[in-house]
């Protein structure tokens, strides 16, 4: 079984089921409201959990009642949680999530105790691969990077601007369609692999410019996005540190993601390995 290590975030998401994703300005109303843990580090974590990995989050919470709801499903999942602080200045992190029937989303973050992993508190165990996102400080991800002895995963998501350096060290570098588009030509500077996605007309992985693999989802009734590209990350990574192809990988990540999309909330909505490799 590989470990990995994940740096990365703990929000608490409160969900608006809604009829139509608002346009700037508008009030929807007749929502529906849930509450999930999420927070793309957790929903990572867990996710290479429950797809066959020993995972380990490097986190931190706020000292109140959402923190304690929001690491409940990573707990019960197995996750290795010794790495998650709890800091008494901040809430803990909030994402404000609306979800139209489609599965698409809007996603606003309030990061709260996430803004607290700075360099200073880090301390990465030892494992086979490090995945990290965007919604911890950048100077976090990029001291972790350069440390890290073992297959490296940054997720570059949500889209900012980075130290060149992140991109130098990773092995693996993962953005959808909109922050590739973001990130534009700066993505060259990669050494490793670069997987893009594209929802539900796939992915490709490339490296040094050159397409190494192409894969495409199962056909699924989407329900709900939130955290698919989470998945996507923690099983691409899984499934290349277990030494699988890189067509192998791809194809599993994007079954993994297209699995996450078909029920609602981040958290509850991760796979089991058996649900993935039943729907490929
Ligand atoms: O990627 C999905 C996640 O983004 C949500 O769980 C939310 O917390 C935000 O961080």
């Amino acid at each position: 079984m590989s470990s990995i290590v994940v740096i990365g975030s703990i929000n608490l998401d409160l969900v608006a089921t809604v009829a139509r994703l608002p346009s700037p300005g508008e009030t929807v109303t007749d929502a529906v409201l849930s509450r999930f843990p999420g927070g793309k580090g957790a929903n990572q974590a867990l996710a290479a959990q429950r797809l066959g990995a020993e995972a380990t989050l490097i986190a931190c919470v706020g000292e109140d009642a959402a923190g304690v709801e929001a690491q409940a499903l990573l707990l019960e999942g197995g996750v290795d949680l010794t790495g998650v602080q709890t800091v008494t200045d901040l809430p803990t992190g909030t994402a404000l999530i609306a979800v139209a029937p489609s599965g698409e989303n809007h996603i606003v973050v309030a990061p709260g105790a996430n803004r607290a992993l700075t360099p200073d508190v880090l301390t990465v165990p030892d494992s086979d691969a490090l995945i990290c996102q965007l919604e911890v400080p950048v100077d976090t991800v990029a001291k972790a990077t350069q440390d890290f002895k073992g297959f490296i995963c940054v997720n570059l998501a949500p889209a900012m601007h980075i130290d060149v350096s992140i991109l130098q060290c990773a092995d693996l570098v993962i953005v959808n369609e909109i922050e590739a588009t973001w990130y534009g030509d700066s993505l060259s500077a990669a050494n490793g692999m670069i997987a893009t996605t594209f929802g539900a007309a796939g992915a490709v992985l490339s490296k040094n410019g050159e397409d190494i693999a192409r894969a495409k989802p199962p056909r699924i009734e989407a329900v709900d996005t939130t955290a698919a590209g989470d998945t996507f990350t923690a099983a691409l990574t899984v499934a290349l540190v277990e030494g699988q192809s890189p067509e192998e990988s791809l194809q599993f990540a994007c079954a993994a993601g297209a699995a996450a999309a078909t029920k609602l909330g981040a958290q509850p909505s991760l796979p089991s390995r058996e649900k993935v490799e039943t729907l490929m």
